[in-house]
């Protein structure tokens, strides 16, 4: 139970990895404001825990007014906010050649945008406990780029410099921030990256997962067990990191 009394914020907890950050934070003793475009599938996750334990807010996290609605309602439920994960993104294909003006602004405002609006409306919550902690969602396309993927790549690269700004900064008000960069994970991020329904997803998946020097993609849950330990007092020494959590893909 190292989250008991702690509240935490999650964006994008409706589904994949965020769902299975905001179980983990619940299972460990945490209260969550559940965050995300889609209240149903808040609402659905929320429904599996008792009703003071959750709070479930639907909103654009790039929208200042609906980011600080979120953090709103911690304070308002709960009266304290002492973790924020920036999870919420999504996956825009296309090279640098072929991505218009307006996927390339979509792109940002999902995976860069959204986590720097949340985060600079948590900020002063975080710090009034002088023990919170950030942890962000970026990629290992952050790191290395692949093909046919430019816009999710530099947002998640400008997100892995927002979390060494967001520390460098914040480490002397007593808040942490730190990253995680997944490989491929099984989640429905991936729905429209293949043709064939469902069958043609799964297939893609595991052609993805044989690149993975541990021969397999990775579980949501395996990206939350990193993400609990960097917004755990477990890692109170550990700020500005970036860590890989991706079987391998990224020193294959
Ligand atoms: N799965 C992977 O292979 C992989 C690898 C590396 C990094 N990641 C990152 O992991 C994070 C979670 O992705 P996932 O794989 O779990 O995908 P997912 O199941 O599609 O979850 C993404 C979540 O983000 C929410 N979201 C998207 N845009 C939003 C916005 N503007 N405002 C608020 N919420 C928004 C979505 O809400 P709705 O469902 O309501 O639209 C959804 O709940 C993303 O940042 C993704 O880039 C994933």
């Amino acid at each position: 139970m190292r989250f008991a009394g702690k509240a935490a914020l999650v964006s994008g907890a409706g589904s994949g990895i965020g769902r299975a950050i905001a179980e983990a934070l619940l299972e460990e003793g945490a209260r969550v404001v559940l965050f995300g475009r889609t209240l149903e599938k808040l609402e659905a996750v929320a429904s599996r825990h008792p009703p003071d334990r959750t709070v479930a807010v639907q909103g654009r996290h790039e929208v200042p007014e609906e980011a600080a609605r979120a953090v709103e309602r911690a304070l308002e439920a709960f009266g304290r906010l002492d973790v924020l994960v920036n999870n919420a993104g999504s996956f825009l294909g296309g090279t640098v050649g072929e991505t218009s003006l307006e996927a390339w602004s979509e792109s940002l405002a999902a995976n860069l945008t959204g986590p720097f609006v949340l985060t600079r409306a948590a900020l002063p919550q975080l710090r009034r406990e002088r023990r919170g902690a950030v942890v962000n969602v970026a990629s290992t396309l952050g790191l290395k780029p692949i093909a046919r993927a430019a816009a999710y790549s530099v947002a998640k690269a400008g997100l892995i410099m927002l979390t060494r700004a967001t520390a460098l900064e914040e480490a002397r008000n007593g808040v942490r921030a730190n990253a995680v960069c997944p490989g491929v994970v099984d989640t429905p991020i991936h729905a429209r990256r293949a043709s064939g329904g469902p069958e043609g997803v799964a297939a893609f998946l595991e052609a993805l997962g044989k690149q993975h020097p541990v021969g397999r993609i990775g579980k949501p849950e395996e990206v939350a067990s990193a993400v609990l330990f960097l917004a755990s007092e477990a890692s109170a020494w550990t700020t500005g990191a970036v860590i890989t959590i991706d079987g391998g893909i990224s020193i294959a």
